[in-house]
């Protein structure tokens, strides 16, 4: 009996649709796979380097007097553009290169800040990229995202002028940006909860009020005293709707350390998102006397690293989101 051939239809729209999906496919795998390779040379501050050692390098480098030691790991590590354009040996850059987050472009700073201020590589190359180098309030960039959750203001980073938060809440007496409010109301039940008293003295300021507090404080103590506890307007984290003064009575004073509430809020705070900005052991680098009652929210995920590694907002751009 002869059989019927079966006549497979074809069904071009289904195949069209099959075809297109495999080549997004494609495409996508090609840019996640592009993708790990670029941050891969860039971790390594070097896009044309290979690790073997090019006898263009080596001979420059061995010109400059380093051993062969130094030579393997600055090839590994510097590319090779920035080699040869070194002009003299840098007693530092070995040490400089075991620093994550080292960039040659700073090398210059790194040497004069280590010089002048006597600390460690790591130390230098940490502030140098924050800008405490510079003077506060000499280098100051506008910021492009205000509002970013995570937005860097200080002495070097101002708001654009008129910048005004957009989606404003209550927060009992105060208000902040509605995802920074709702996790004040939920840390401030919580800590009323376990029988302590905490009460939200200032959140958000615009910048009129900020000109305001800044110009009464400069005349009445100083600019030079009244910039090391009040920010200048723009450069206020208040301003953002972000941060809140707390207490446990109704001053914003030093002592407030030494209650119960200060030390709840030290184990707890960033559970809620926020984080102590202006630590007592960083009064030099942030610019600002310790304010243990300025709490700023950064987010559940940023606080608790900023918790865990004890950084300040500062160090966190440093390490994580490549201040420099
Ligand atoms: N007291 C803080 C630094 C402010 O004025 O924002
Ligand atoms: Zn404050």
């Amino acid at each position: 009996m002869k059989r019927r051939r079966k006549r497979v239809k074809v069904n071009y729209k289904n195949l069209f649709i099959l075809i297109f999906v495999v080549a997004v496919l494609c495409f996508l795998v090609f840019l996640i796979f592009k993708k790990f390779n670029t941050s891969d040379s860039d971790n390594k501050n070097d896009n044309n380097k290979s690790n073997v050692v090019s006898d263009e390098v080596k001979d420059h480098l061995k010109d400059l007097g380093y051993s062969n030691s130094d030579i393997e790991v600055i090839n590994s590590k510097v590319k090779k553009d920035d080699i040869l354009s070194m002009e003299n040996k840098n007693d530092n850059l070995v040490k400089y290169l075991g620093v994550k987050y080292f960039h040659i472009e700073n090398i210059d700073r790194y040497d004069k800040y280590m010089d002048e201020e006597n600390v460690s590589a790591e130390q230098a190359i940490m502030e140098v990229n924050i800008g405490i180098d510079k003077p506060f309030y000499t280098d100051i960039k506008t910021i492009d995202n205000p509002n970013d959750l995570l937005v860097l203001v200080n002495k070097y980073n101002a708001l654009p002028s008129g910048y005004v938060p957009s989606d404003l809440i209550q927060v009992e007496g105060e208000r902040m940006q509605r995802e920074a409010g709702e996790a004040m109301l939920k840390m401030v039940e919580a800590i009323r909860n376990d029988g302590l008293t905490l009460n939200l003295l200032s959140g958000y300021r615009s910048e009129e009020k900020q000109t305001d507090l800044y110009t009464d404080y400069a005349a009445s103590d100083g600019k030079e005293k009244a910039d090391t506890y009040s920010a200048r307007p723009r450069h206020s984290e208040h301003e953002t709707g972000l941060a809140m003064d707390v207490s446990d009575g109704w001053y914003l004073e030093e002592y407030f350390e030494d209650t119960p509430e200060f030390d709840w809020l030290q184990k707890n705070a960033y559970k809620y998102g926020y984080i102590l900005r202006y630590k007592k052991d960083k009064v030099y680098e942030s610019g600002y006397v310790y304010e243990p009652w300025h709490y700023r929210y950064v987010g559940v995920e940023v606080a608790t690293i900023i918790h865990n590694e004890d950084l300040t907002f500062e160090e966190y751009y440093v390490k994580y989101k490549g201040l420099y």
